[in-house]
């Protein structure tokens, strides 16, 4: 049996250390590996093939390091990845090691959140246009009904760091007011924004501050890292084979200056990240 390995986190950028703080909160013990591909980001514009290809780049590479186990802490990555390296690569290459995603303990905690069953989701173009929310909903929250909007100029402000200003204000007022009026064409008045890409709840208090007080917010942190630790408890085979130091190391594909830069302001704590060519 190989010896004990970090936990990998993995995302397209720096949206999925919204999901690895929570999940380092909740889990401190253990040793963390996160993979940021800054390079090439954002995914949420592109196809298939190229979101499955660099996502598996970067998943083989946390292998290399002796993940047994990574988080893909992004949405359009899940949506668009996570079920062929699970179901081809994972059996054919690597049939001990693990890959969850996030749309699944999302769905499975939505209904929980919405009073009305009308539920907003704004993602990036292309997990909306994966329809992986809808096809999860219809089987695990079949009461939910969503309005899904694509917020193609959220995450490239995010990752140029614009996380407040005129610009980001337009944008949040410029899609709600879509969301609204698609959800109400189709005689829906939502309850619950769920923030579906993780790169949203860094920009959270702009969002707050510009769609009606009535709909309540909901982001993927607090519900992703408790279902990583019920995973987990329910798998202590898996449990057994994760190192526990409480180390975390930074990997970029770009620069490790700008990744050091915005990841200290996203997590509050210093960041030394390492830059990875892939
Ligand atoms: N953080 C990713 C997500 O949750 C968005 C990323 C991107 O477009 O690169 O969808």
């Amino acid at each position: 049996m190989p010896a004990p390995a970090p936990l990998g986190v993995f995302d397209s950028g720096f949206g999925g250390l919204t999901i690895f703080k929570r999940v380092r909160e909740l889990l401190p013990d253990y040793d963390y590996v996160y993979l940021g591909d800054n390079a090439r980001a954002p995914y949420g514009q592109r196809s298939f093939e190229v979101v499955l290809r660099f996502t598996q780049e970067c998943v083989d590479h946390l292998f290399a390091l002796g993940c047994p186990l990574v988080v893909i802490a992004c949405n359009t990555a899940s949506a668009k990845a996570l079920r062929s390296i699970q179901q081809r690569h994972l059996p054919a290459a690597f049939p001990d090691r693990r890959v969850l995603g996030v749309i699944r303990p999302t769905v499975e905690a939505i209904a929980g959140h919405t009073r009305t069953g009308q539920v907003a989701v704004w993602a990036t173009p292309g997990t909306v246009r994966s329809e992986s929310f809808p096809l999860e909903i219809a089987h695990h929250a079949p009461g939910v009904r969503l309005t899904q909007q694509a917020c193609p100029l959220l995450v490239p402000l995010v990752e140029a760091g614009e996380l407040e200003g005129p610009g980001l204000d337009h944008f949040i007022s410029k899609y709600w007011q879509e969301t609204a009026a698609r959800a109400a064409a189709a005689g829906a008045a939502p309850d619950l924004l769920l923030l579906a890409c993780t790169h949203y709840p860094l920009i959270q208090p702009r969002i707050r501050a510009l769609v009606p007080p009535g709909v309540a917010l909901l982001a993927q942190d607090a519900l992703v890292a408790p279902s990583l630790a019920d995973y987990l408890r329910r798998h202590p085979d898996m449990d057994r084979r994760l190192s526990r130091g409480g180390s975390c190391r930074y990997l970029t594909t770009d620069v490790a200056d700008h990744f050091d830069r915005l990841a200290e302001v996203f997590l509050g704590q210093p960041v030394a990240s390492e830059k990875l060519a892939l």
